[in-house]
């Protein structure tokens, strides 16, 4: 069965990685949701995809160079709706807090490895069940560190396949993908559905005891043709809705 992923919160609807954006996304009934986390100059793991505060607070805050504080005196509602309006970035810890029983919360780190010992700090502060806070990142050091560790926690690394117009060829190759994911003792990929991603793919990693995840889909079709393809989760902006769709 697909496992459907809120992609930052049910983001369609609601203001991305915000808690209005996950209550709606438990809310909903998804099976899963999707975060980005950022380190604050105090050490502590804020919920913004960018790296400054500009395009969601319509002023910047460089996220690296100020205290939660400061952030969270930022309005992060408004931009999607007046009725969001007073949003604030949420800690991690927050967030981890609503996971309802048996469903997941992915954690992307969108730093290294450095953001590990915060992030190892703050699942053990909340106590949820290992299986419910998959990690994910782009940052290979990040991946490593994190499934060392806590190993007991899934840890898929994040790419995004360019293919090259010359050769044709794909960028990391599906092979190169599967086994730096073998090496390191990872979880899965989690890669972009516009990828090369087809039944032969999905059954290699599956021979190589890889889960695959792909992100960002929000169309029928799209969502049809990975499942057909065999994938285990489907990251999308809308998946309550997705999902009916392709029923
Ligand atoms: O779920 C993975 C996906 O969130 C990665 O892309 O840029 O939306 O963080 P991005
Ligand atoms: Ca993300």
């Amino acid at each position: 069965m697909i496992e459907w992923v809120a992609h930052r919160g049910e983001s369609a609807d609601a203001p991305e990685n915000t808690m209005s954006a996950y209550k709606l996304a438990w809310e909903r009934g998804v099976a899963a949701a999707e975060l980005d986390v950022h380190l604050t100059k105090d050490g502590q793991l804020i919920l913004t995809h960018d790296a400054d505060t500009s395009r969601t607070a319509g002023q910047k805050l460089i996220v690296k160079d100020s205290t939660v504080e400061e952030l969270q005196k930022l309005d992060v509602g408004s931009w999607k709706s007046p009725k969001y309006a007073g949003e604030k970035m949420p800690l991690l810890e927050d967030v981890v807090r609503t996971i309802p029983d048996g469903r997941r919360l992915f954690i992307e780190v969108k730093i290294g490895a450095e953001a590990v010992p915060e992030l190892v700090r703050v699942l053990n502060k909340v106590g949820k069940k290992p299986e419910q806070t998959p990690v994910i990142s782009f940052k290979l050091d990040t991946c490593i560190a994190a499934k060392k560790a806590l190993p007991k926690v899934k840890v898929y690394y994040l790419a995004a396949q360019k293919k090259d117009k010359q050769t044709g060829k794909w960028s990391p190759s599906n092979e190169e993908l599967i086994a730096l994911a073998k090496q390191h003792g990872f979880d899965g990929l989690d890669l972009a559905y516009k990828g090369p991603i087809d039944a032969d793919f999905v059954k290699s990693a599956k021979a190589a005891g890889l889960d695959v995840l792909v992100w960002t889909v929000d169309e029928p079709a799209d969502a049809r043709r990975m499942i057909e393809a065999g994938v285990d989760a489907i990251t999308s902006n809308h998946p309550a809705w997705l999902s009916q769709q392709v029923k």
